[in-house]
């Protein structure tokens, strides 16, 4: 920051520890570089890399065809068309705010998880409800335990407050419940997990997650951050509500961003202990979620035949790529969401450039440590088609 100051009016200990260029000692005059201090964690954090939005590639490469984005898993087949109906008819409240407590969308919550609402956090996005989580309860210097590459969040978190990460190697690009589980110690303060993984879409199965919660002391919080749980169909994925009752220390979270097609509308929402959720609520600012997004959520949430609709497109897509990658000659990760992390034999960077400029938005994981790999959402019918045309031009 530049500052004009006349040299009188500057105290001794400015005089000291600020930067200051003299202009013109005859006129009292100089400028002041102040170097204002960042808190230490802050300056290291690499901040979070979102997919690039279509509007700035439009802008940049000047495309004329339509672009696909296929890089923030997001639903390809739109919002549900419940919560959109839903959210017109509210338009005209917006000059009130919300209701802070989301006392409709927490009680329909209530009806379909079996959960009473002291045990639910509706949040900003699940990313707000990760923040809050480290917010309430991460001191500097606790350990955070963490899959190495897992969800970026959970790293800038740790960042933010200080934690100190303690990053687990995956095992075959899938956690590895036995080294997480030996590295718990009596400073650990989170467990952090997701399920599926982002980037890889690998799952921890119903046993390994019993495994997981029985190593787990009380004074540690297991959180299980289930993002993409409704595409999953399969009975090896665990119920992790059931066992809320029996754990206290667990959080899961799901989200509205990903099948209910409601990315922009920032909804996401948790469950644990009643201690837990309202720590939680303590640290949250007031009216966090906003007012369409809690109308949507709440009609999206009934919207069954489009989350159905939903998963039969991302296993149809997923069939289709599994299959074109092979006949490209491209290695893949199966997947468990609705991305599927694609390998290729040198860096990436410029297949996603090279398709960029076709029109196809995909997703580097240099941050999460894989440059040779894309992680790719599955589209719709045309959309994957076109991601296939052009991976079989470029690659
Ligand atoms: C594992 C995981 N958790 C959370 C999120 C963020 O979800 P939200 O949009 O609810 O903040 C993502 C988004 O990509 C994700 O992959």
């Amino acid at each position: 920051m530049i500052v004009l100051y006349h040299y009188n009016q500057l105290t001794k200990d400015v005089k000291h520890t600020a930067l200051y260029i003299s202009l013109d000692f005859s006129l009292n005059a100089c400028i002041l570089l102040f170097v204002i201090e960042l808190r230490n964690f802050v300056r290291n954090i690499r901040p979070y890399k979102p997919g690039k939005p279509i509007e700035e590639v439009v802008r940049e490469l000047g495309i004329t065809d339509e672009v696909v984005k296929l890089a923030s898993n997001e639903n390809p087949l739109g919002p549900s068309p419940r919560a959109m109906h839903a959210m017109t008819q509210k338009l005209g409240e917006t000059n009130l705010y919300p209701d802070d407590n989301c006392f409709y969308l927490k009680k329909k919550m209530s009806e379909k998880f079996g959960m009473h609402t002291e045990n639910i956090i509706v949040g900003s996005g699940s990313v707000e409800l990760i923040e809050l989580i480290f917010k309430a309860y991460v001191n500097p210097g606790d350990e955070i335990i963490m899959s190495d590459p897992s969800f970026i969040m959970y790293r800038i978190a740790c960042q933010i407050f200080g934690g100190n990460r303690i990053a687990i190697p995956l095992d075959n690009y899938s956690h590895n419940i036995d080294a997480i589980s030996r590295a718990i110690n009596h400073k650990t303060k989170i467990v952090i997990i997701d399920n599926p993984i982002n980037p890889t879409g690998t799952i921890i199965q119903r046993d390994a997650f019993q495994n997981l919660i029985d190593k787990v002391p009380d004074h540690v919080i297991l959180v299980i951050d289930e993002a993409y749980r409704e595409y999953i169909t399969d009975d090896c994925y665990p119920d992790t509500l059931a066992h809320l009752p029996d754990h206290k220390n667990l959080i899961v979270l799901h989200t509205f961003s990903k099948i209910f097609g409601l990315a922009g509308l920032r909804v996401g929402y948790g469950f644990s202990s009643t201690d837990i959720i309202s720590a939680l609520m303590k640290v949250r600012l007031p009216f966090n979620v906003n007012l369409i997004a809690q109308i949507a959520a709440a009609a999206a949430l009934d919207d069954d035949a489009f989350v159905q609709k939903s998963v039969n497109n991302n296993e149809a897509g997923k069939k289709f790529l599994y299959r074109e990658l092979e006949r490209i000659g491209l290695k893949y990760t199966p997947t468990y969401g609705n991305f599927i992390l694609t390998h290729f034999s040198q860096e990436a960077k410029d297949i996603f450039l090279h398709a960029q400029k076709k029109g196809i938005i995909t997703r580097t994981v240099v941050e999460y440590g894989l440059p040779n790999s894309l992680r790719i959402t599955i589209g719709t019918p045309q959309q994957n088609k076109r991601l296939i045309e052009v991976l079989t031009q470029i690659t």
